[in-house]
């Protein structure tokens, strides 16, 4: 079989980690053909020497030769340079998140409809993280039986202000599209929708520059509601050290807590609700059952989203990650947003056209230009 011929666009921090996955072989029947930087091209040219290199994207996808692209680059970039990729009749790999707003993935969605052959995928790595395709796999048999409650505390990922001063576009409403939910969570609201589904309502306090000097939101807490009458808290910050990383679920058959390396599932031995109604016990509860899961290791992360792309386009495997869901975690976090700067609570399906209004005013009234 031939070797897919990948090219890279955006060669910061993940695609320079793409390039030297591809060059030293980890994703089997995938090569680097090609490399595209809007800057500094030398730079590329001095570290990957064999690679040819390109600085304009259009230009990669038309002479490169290449099967397909992953497209690395800052948000705002996503949307048009997955459409152009394409339609150049490229398979697609985008990175988190697939868009900044609601509206826009919509309109990356729209145009791989008709070109079902290439293949598009997202970069959501953590959906090869076993703790969560655990839970995903129980919810989907039944055994957590009906889901009550999730709450989700999201506070490891601490950054400082060298981290947002080390990209012009990071934290600014018109490169980023916002701060701690569209570029950190983007990969735990889509593991939350992956494995509860999308809610009706959400409800978000939303702090914008609380811990560092940027203009985006680096600290919310969403209370999120079901049809079926489950309810959710979604916590997050980039200000926190320690932070914490810590789910739990609250099921018809028990609960389940992940935290660390450990997955620990308290057993019901007969359903909470079934218990309810037929004791006659006033301060009884149900007893438990304790199962504990101890994970090694976190996944493939993205050395496998990586290999199932090149799997997928070979035919061999489904995609784990298909970019059009990514969509979800765009809306929740949009949908989060819109609630914390409007004091409202926010009915889903958002109103996608609306909240790409609000975030156009957002980016005119953006000072960052003036600083
Ligand atoms: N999946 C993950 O775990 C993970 C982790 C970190 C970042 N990311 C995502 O990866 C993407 C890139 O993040 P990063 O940290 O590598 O950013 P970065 O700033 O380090 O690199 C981005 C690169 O893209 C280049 N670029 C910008 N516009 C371009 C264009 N039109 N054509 C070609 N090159 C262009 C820039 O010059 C820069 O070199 C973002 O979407 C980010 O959210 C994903």
């Amino acid at each position: 079989m031939t070797a897919l011929r990948i090219g890279l666009v955006g060669i910061g921090n993940m695609g320079s980690m793409y390039a030297r996955n591809l060059l030293e072989g980890k994703a089997p029947g995938a090569e680097l053909a090609g490399l595209c930087c809007n800057i500094n091209l030398d730079r590329l040219k001095t570290s990957f020497p064999d690679t040819p290199g390109w600085n304009n994207a259009g230009m990669m996808f038309a002479e490169g030769n290449l099967h397909a692209v992953i497209i690395a680059t800052p948000h705002d970039s996503h949307v048009p340079l997955g459409i152009a990729a394409l339609e150049a009749g490229l398979h697609v790999m985008v990175e988190k998140p697939i868009a900044v707003h609601k509206a826009a993935a919509e309109r990356l969605i729209a145009a791989h409809q008709g070109r079902e052959t290439q293949v598009f995928s997202a970069m959501f790595n953590q959906r090869t993280d076993p703790r969560y395709q655990w839970v995903r796999a129980r919810i989907a048999d039944g055994t957590l039986g009906r889901i009550h409650r999730a709450n989700w505390i999201i506070t490891d990922w601490f950054r400082p202000e060298a981290y947002y001063a080390s990209g012009s576009w990071r934290a600014s409403w018109a490169g980023d599209g916002g701060g701690v939910l569209l570029n950190q969570c983007p990969h735990q609201l889509d593991l939350w929708q992956w494995m509860f589904g999308m809610p009706s309502r959400i409800r978000a306090f939303c702090h914008l520059g609380r811990f560092h000097d940027i203009e985006v939101e680096d600290d919310v807490t969403a209370y999120l509601e079901y049809e079926n009458g489950m309810s959710g808290v979604f916590i997050t910050t980039t200000g926190e050290a320690p932070g914490t990383n810590r789910l739990e679920i609250a099921a018809e058959n028990g609960r389940v807590v992940i935290e660390g390396k450990n997955l620990c599932f308290d057993r019901n031995t007969v359903p909470v609700s079934k218990f309810s109604v037929e004791t006659d016990k006033p301060f009884s509860a149900p007893e438990t059952e304790r199962q504990t899961e101890h994970f090694e290791t976190i996944g493939e992360q993205h050395i496998g989203i990586l290999k199932n792309f090149v799997a997928a386009i070979q035919g061999r495997e489904k995609l784990i990650a298909p970019a059009a869901e990514g969509i979800h975690s765009v809306e929740l976090g949009n949908a989060m947003l819109l609630s914390g700067l409007t004091d409202k609570t926010i009915d889903l399906p958002l109103d996608a056209k609306a909240y790409e209004k609000q975030l156009k005013k957002l980016i005119e009234s953006s000072t960052l230009k003036k600083k």
